[in-house]
């Protein structure tokens, strides 16, 4: 059966720069491997109080998706130095959860711009907020997208040097995933 990514889009805007990047990433999700994106706009502002019956029912089919794939590849924009809000907001509901999907997931983290930096420091908070969530993200050769608008036409990017970048991340993603597989065993 497919190697199965979640995929988290850290803009609700219909428009976003970072919506066009996850779809170009279905695109070229590598053979034997797709990407389902998981909606994060629905949940929630956390609220501990929200947990005293359970927690919500959309944070558990939240969590249940990440649990159920085999990576996770998350695309974000850059605000005010970080990842916005909405996206930590998820990723704070899931890391109080019982068997906390991120916990040894493979994670590629992708950061997009239309400004010169690619929203690199939004990358970085992403990596300090997983890592307490024990994520296993892919280290090294940060995919940070610089100049988005220009990358893109028709609502898919176009540029190829990006493509080649976000194929390979794919790949290396769906590597991660073997090797994790092969230590548990499965
Ligand atoms: C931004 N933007 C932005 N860009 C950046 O490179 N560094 C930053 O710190 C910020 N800060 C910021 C804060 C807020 C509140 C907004 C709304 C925007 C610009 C941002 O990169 C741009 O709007 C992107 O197009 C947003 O991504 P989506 O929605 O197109 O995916």
């Amino acid at each position: 059966s497919k190697m199965k990514f979640a995929g988290l889009v850290g803009s609700l805007r219909k428009g976003a720069h970072s919506a066009t990047v996850m779809r170009t990433l279905q695109e070229l999700a590598p053979e034997g491997t797709e990407i389902e994106v998981l909606e994060i706009g629905h949940l929630p502002h956390y609220d501990e109080d929200l947990k005293a019956d359970g927690s919500p029912q959309a944070v558990l089919d939240f969590a249940a998706g990440l649990r159920g794939a085999d990576g996770v590849v998350i695309v974000t924009p850059e605000y005010n130095r970080s990842m916005p809000g909405v996206l930590k907001n998820a990723l704070d509901w899931v890391s109080k959860e019982p068997e906390p999907p991120f916990a040894d997931k493979p994670v590629a983290i992708i950061s997009q711009s239309p400004g010169a930096l690619g929203g690199i420091l939004a990358n970085y908070h992403l990596r300090q907020v997983l890592s307490v969530m024990r994520a296993d993200f892919l280290t090294g050769g940060e995919v940070a997208i610089n100049g988005v608008a220009g990358k893109m036409a028709d609502g898919t990017i176009t540029d190829e040097g990006t493509r080649k970048v976000l194929t390979r991340d794919l790949e290396r993603l769906a590597q991660m995933v073997r090797v994790v597989e092969l230590t548990r065993g499965a």
